[in-house]
């Protein structure tokens, strides 16, 4: 937990670290056989192709202890999590990477049902650090009460709702968290007008494959996402998230002060 240990650079990537990346893909994606081609093959794509996985654990921003992940879709953080532990726990993680997340708990917070049901028959059973298995709420992220925790995960979610209802999770996330805790948002910046449409753009091809209806979404500009958490009493610094995407994702690192 403590936030000036930990690195906020990407180490160098090397044979080795790609060659533990293809294990940990492979280990963390496994588990989705079990819920389908869909999940499967959802699975392998997303942690396959989206940096955002692998960065987090190559600066080591998933701090230790009880995660709270909102919007979580089929949990394939769940797994990533639990993988973590297993490989750490077997001496395989490596020594060029911050030490391995552990979550103590996990919860998964989740409007799809159609999700959630893919979430529980992949993830449900698997063990987390603190023993317990992830827990996985179908819910809406505007009602669904937030359990106290370390840390907040929210990928591509918030946007889905208009700005009040943003301002008013992320004031609930701050209330959650532990005083020393994390959020960790990833958004469009809209100031980068041709990459967020194209975001806007493949989330809808994204939620109609799902078999979802695409419903609209509210974007803000990374400065604009950082004073409405500078306002709340959040730390902020942002890591670009794009590399090798056309995409204009951010990764906003929010520590409560
Ligand atoms: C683009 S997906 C991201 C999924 C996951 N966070 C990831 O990165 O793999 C957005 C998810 O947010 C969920 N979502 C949208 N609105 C929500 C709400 N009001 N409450 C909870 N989940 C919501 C969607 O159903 C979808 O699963």
């Amino acid at each position: 937990m403590n936030h000036s240990e930990q690195p906020h650079l990407s180490p160098q990537r090397s044979a080795a670290t790609d060659a533990f990346w293809r294990t940990l893909h492979d280990a963390a994606t496994q588990p989705y056989r079990a819920a389908g081609k869909f999940a499967w093959h959802f699975a392998r794509g997303k942690l396959g192709r989206d940096p955002v996985f692998r960065g987090m654990l190559e600066r080591g921003d998933l701090l230790q202890g009880r995660v709270v992940d909102i919007g979580c879709g089929q949990g394939l953080l769940a797994s990533l999590l639990h993988q973590c532990t297993q490989l750490a726990d077997a001496g395989r993680w490596p020594a060029t990477w911050p030490a391995a997340p552990r979550a103590t708990t996990y919860t998964g917070i989740e409007l799809m049902p159609r999700d959630v049901r893919r979430a529980k028959a992949a993830v449900g059973t698997l063990q987390l650090a603190g023993g317990g298995t992830p827990r996985f709420v179908c819910g809406d992220m505007c009602s669904t009460p937030l359990p106290a925790c370390e840390l907040v995960v929210i990928l591509d979610v918030l946007h889905y709702v208009d700005h009040a209802a943003q301002d008013a999770v992320l004031r609930r996330v701050h209330e959650a968290l532990h005083p020393r805790g994390r959020l960790l948002l990833r958004v469009g910046d809209m100031a980068d007008a041709g990459g967020f449409r194209i975001s806007q753009w493949v989330d809808m091809l994204v939620t109609w494959v799902r078999g979802h209806r695409a419903p609209p979404t509210w974007g803000r500009s990374v400065a604009e996402w950082t004073t409405a958490l500078q306002s709340l009493g959040f730390a902020v610094r942002a890591v670009p998230m794009s590399a090798g995407t056309p995409f204009a994702n951010v990764l906003l690192v929010a520590d409560r002060t």
